[in-house]
């Protein structure tokens, strides 16, 4: 299985527009030891031919043209993504798909609750039916294999996670099993296993097999304290509050991380408030002591 990361930030990806912490202000000036990073999405393939795109960011359009296999190349209109899966139904994963809308129909794999936010509060499935026009297939978050067509020789696994439904949904307050999920990926000829979970808030009992299965666990880097956000004056957000486990302190995920010795670890969606970004910077010293890698645009991956 081919790992391609198209974009490694959190919402607003790094830096934010708006933006004038120390790590954004930084990473502009060239003051810090940093790269700039589009906002969180991967895509996958078995073949290198036909890829499974995972969500889909506001900065599609420039992932796809920084990723040949993604680019056009057999036909006049034409594209390497053959279907698109969803973890959650945040805008920084689903607003993609408005770019999509010029392309053929739109293979979509998301959870029910996803599909709902996605045809109500952020309509964006009924709204396509007017471009591309999208084939939805339900996943059900309780472990068991499904396949997606489009793309042969992957197998997948969808978990539910503790973690939040967007701020725009009727269950940002009324967590529903399915609103975030995280996936074990299966190259079913080489054996090789990614456990991918951009938005992992807890770590639950359930969730203990399949990571201790995956080859790299590529899980939630928003935040290296609950309070990030504040610490840089940039909201009153908690990290905990936005359903992202912190990775600093008791029960954070570099000390959850060490329960699974043999993967290799690797931290994706980093919002441009943590201090993880700056290469050079103690707390980055802290990960490379612990074995973790924190991602960048452009990481590729084969299993
Ligand atoms: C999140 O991951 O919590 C959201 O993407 C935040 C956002 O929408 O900006
Ligand atoms: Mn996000
Ligand atoms: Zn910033």
């Amino acid at each position: 299985m081919r790992i391609h990361v198209l974009g490694a930030g959190a919402g607003g990806g790094f830096p934010q527009w708006n933006c004038h912490c120390r790590y954004c202000a930084g990473v502009r000036a060239g003051a810090i030891a940093a790269r700039p990073r589009t906002q969180s999405s991967i895509t996958v393939s078995a073949d290198g031919e036909r890829w499974v795109l995972i969500n889909a960011s506001p900065d599609i359009r420039a992932q796809i043209e920084a990723f040949p296999p993604l680019r056009p190349g057999r036909a006049v209109r034409d594209t390497g993504i053959a279907a698109v899966l969803l973890v959650d139904s945040q805008i920084d994963h689903a607003t993609g798909l408005l770019t999509l809308r010029e392309g053929p129909r739109l293979a979509l794999y998301t959870t029910a609750p996803v599909q709902q936010d996605l045809s109500t509060g952020f309509p964006v499935i009924p709204m396509l039916s007017h471009y591309c026009g999208v084939d939805w297939h339900p996943i059900v978050a309780d472990g068991s294999v499904f396949g997606v067509s489009e793309a042969p020789g992957l197998s997948f696994q969808a978990y539910a996670l503790s973690s939040k439904a967007p701020p725009y949904s009727p269950h940002r307050h009324d967590p529903h099993p399915g609103d975030n999920i995280g996936l074990l990926i299966t190259d079913t000829a080489t054996g090789g296993r990614l456990f991918y979970a951009p938005g992992l808030g807890a770590f639950e009992p359930h969730l203990h097999a399949p990571m201790a299965q995956a080859d790299v666990l590529m899980v939630d880097g928003t935040a290296w304290r609950d309070e990030d956000l504040i610490d840089q004056g940039a909201g009153s957000k908690r990290a905990l509050e936005m359903g992202h486990l912190p990775q600093s302190g008791p029960g954070g995920m570099i000390e959850r991380l060490a329960a699974f010795p043999r993967a290799r670890k690797i931290l994706i969606h980093i919002n441009n408030t943590n201090p993880i970004l700056d290469d050079h910077s103690r707390e980055r010293a802290i990960l490379d002591a612990a074995g973790i890698t924190v991602a960048e645009d452009g990481l590729d991956l084969v299993l």
